[in-house]
């Protein structure tokens, strides 16, 4: 039997401006379990990334519970949601962010640092993890000096390196081209196999998202299976 790793109920997500009252989320409900990978399609603006931020605990709903685990992150403090983030979950996005004056391995290790970490201990798994993501000769390049597919599978490996459970990409590929899409896409639906992660992918593009496991689409404020 497959263990339940989410179990979100009734998500309720507003933004409200001078003139309006949107309601971006209207009582989502989503199960995933351990080790699947889901893709979520829908059209722009129809609250993929308000999802994953939410998911994430980068942001908190109007209403509903999010239960990771058993635990709904939707009751946490500030501090426990702080730590939830760091430890429980990895942060892919359609830009990088990885830091300009770092190197490819120090950028890596640097949430494992911050996690508490030794430099050593964390570089040398940044080292690790790079070379099984095809980076090992890599390490010491500054983002401005790796092609944009290679920016993006760092950007992986720093999601990856304090082993999250739950990783959560908002559109991954966006900006590469379709050969690099292809291997960002095929390195992250390997990852519930290779690292026993669960994948949540928010994607425009067809052909990643019929790799998932399970596809949904964000229609209504609600994710309705595709
Ligand atoms: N902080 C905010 N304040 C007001 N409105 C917001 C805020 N964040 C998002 N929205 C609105 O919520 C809606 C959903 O945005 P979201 O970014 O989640 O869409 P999306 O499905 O990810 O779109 P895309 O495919 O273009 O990335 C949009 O209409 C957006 O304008
Ligand atoms: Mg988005």
């Amino acid at each position: 039997m497959s263990e339940e790793i989410l179990d979100i109920e009734g998500l309720v997500r507003r933004f409200s401006t001078e003139a309006e009252d949107l309601v971006i989320l209207d009582g989502l409900n989503l199960r995933v379990d351990a080790g699947q990978s889901l893709a979520i399609m829908g059209a722009s603006g129809s609250g993929k990334s308000t999802f994953l931020t939410l998911v994430g605990g980068l942001d908190r709903p109007d209403a509903g519970h999010i239960r990771v685990e058993n635990k709904d992150i939707v009751n946490f403090d500030e501090r426990a949601l702080g730590d939830y983030r760091s430890r429980f979950v990895g942060f892919v996005f359609q830009f990088h962010y990885l830091i300009r004056d770092l190197s490819a391995s120090e950028n890596v290790a640097l949430p494992a640092m911050m996690a508490g970490e030794s430099r050593k201990s964390a570089m040398n798994r940044a080292a690790e993890l790079l070379g099984e993501l095809g980076l090992g000769d890599r390490l010491n390049h500054v983002p401005s000096k790796l092609s944009g597919g290679e920016r993006q599978r760092t950007a992986i490996a720093r999601a990856l390196i304090n082993k999250p459970r739950l990783v959560l990409a908002d559109e991954p590929t966006g900006n590469l081209d379709a050969a690099n899409a292809g291997v960002v896409g095929g390195l992250l639906f390997s990852l519930p196999k290779s690292f026993g992660t669960t994948l949540i992918i928010a994607t425009h593009d067809g052909s990643i998202a019929a790799q998932a496991d399970r596809t949904c689409r964000l229609v209504g404020g609600k994710l309705e299976s595709a």
